[in-house]
């Protein structure tokens, strides 16, 4: 069992919970997931692994409430355990030092982005980061982002106190004035497709990781299959993270909308 340690709650429908999973906390490194079910017969869930503390071992993920079992995680209170923890899965996101690296998500993707963006930073890259939300209460993580960023630009929605463009807007400017060398993203697909075609045009590598929908994440149902490079991935064991330029954006804006079966 997988006790929970702390719960904080975000905001109205984001849950942060520290859950103590020694063995997952001393090997999980930045980009990779946890397979979570809350009770015995339960779903099992595909979460981010945002932080993770080896002495103490404990990792930390932040949940968006958005259907049946993120409901059920985020409404679990402090001391009661998780029925499973699975992890960690999915391959580590690249990290090297390429220079000035743009990192840009919105939503939950700033909860995601976070510990990739602290690798960044450690590998000695100059990292930029924009992140995007529909008002300042929902920019998850901010502080922790403001700390592991070298610069950082925030993009709320335009009727929203302190607008200052769009994510993609703020991306292009970006881009003019820094000598960008790699980007990482995770959005949603439209904002993807976008900041890949801008980076494609100008040469310059990008990354996405994708959320697709997953069922026993390890490679053996195939619900979490897409196109890249003309070729079918399996999500959970190839990525999350690929290279942008190779992504069919159009199959997977198809797999995105797929229920959650084998088929
Ligand atoms: C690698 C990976 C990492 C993820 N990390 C996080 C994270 O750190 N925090 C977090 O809150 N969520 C994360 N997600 C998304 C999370 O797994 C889904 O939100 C969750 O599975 C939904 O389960 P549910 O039972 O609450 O929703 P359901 O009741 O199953 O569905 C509710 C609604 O959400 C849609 N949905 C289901 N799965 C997804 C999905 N993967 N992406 C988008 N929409 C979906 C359904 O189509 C439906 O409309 C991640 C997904 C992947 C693949
Ligand atoms: S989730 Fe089953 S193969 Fe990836």
């Amino acid at each position: 069992m997988f006790k929970i340690l702390n719960r904080q709650i975000l905001f109205n429908n984001w849950t942060r919970l520290d859950v103590r999973a020694p063995e997952i906390a001393s090997r999980v490194k930045a980009g990779q997931f946890v397979r979570v079910s809350p009770e015995e017969g339960g779903e099992h869930i595909p979460l981010t692994v945002v932080d993770a503390d080896a002495l103490k071992g404990t990792i930390s993920i932040i949940v968006h409430h958005i259907g049946v079992t993120t409901r059920q995680l985020g409404g679990m209170a402090i001391h009661a355990s998780l029925y499973s923890v699975l992890g960690p899965l999915g391959m580590p996101a690249s990290i090297e030092k390429k220079g000035t690296v743009v990192c840009l998500a919105t939503g939950i993707g700033i909860a995601q982005i976070l510990p990739v963006v602290r690798a960044l930073k450690k590998a000695g890259n100059k990292v930029v980061g924009i992140i995007g939300a529909k008002t300042k209460r929902e920019l998850l993580v901010e502080s922790q982002m403001r700390l592991a960023c070298n610069k950082i630009f925030i993009a709320l929605d335009e009727r929203s106190q302190g607008h200052q463009g769009l994510a993609v807007d703020i991306f292009k400017r970006v881009m003019k004035d820094e000598n960008v060398q790699r980007v990482y993203t995770i959005a949603p697909v439209d904002v993807m497709e976008e900041v890949c075609s801008l980076t494609r045009a100008r040469g310059i590598e990008t990354k996405v990781t994708l959320n697709t929908v997953m069922v026993d994440g390890t490679g053996m149902c195939g619900s979490c299959r897409l196109k890249v490079g003309g070729r079918t991935v399996f999500t959970c064991v190839e990525g999350p993270e690929f290279d942008s330029h190779s992504v069919d954006f159009r199959d997977l804006r198809m797999r995105m909308n797929a229920p959650r079966t084998t088929s």
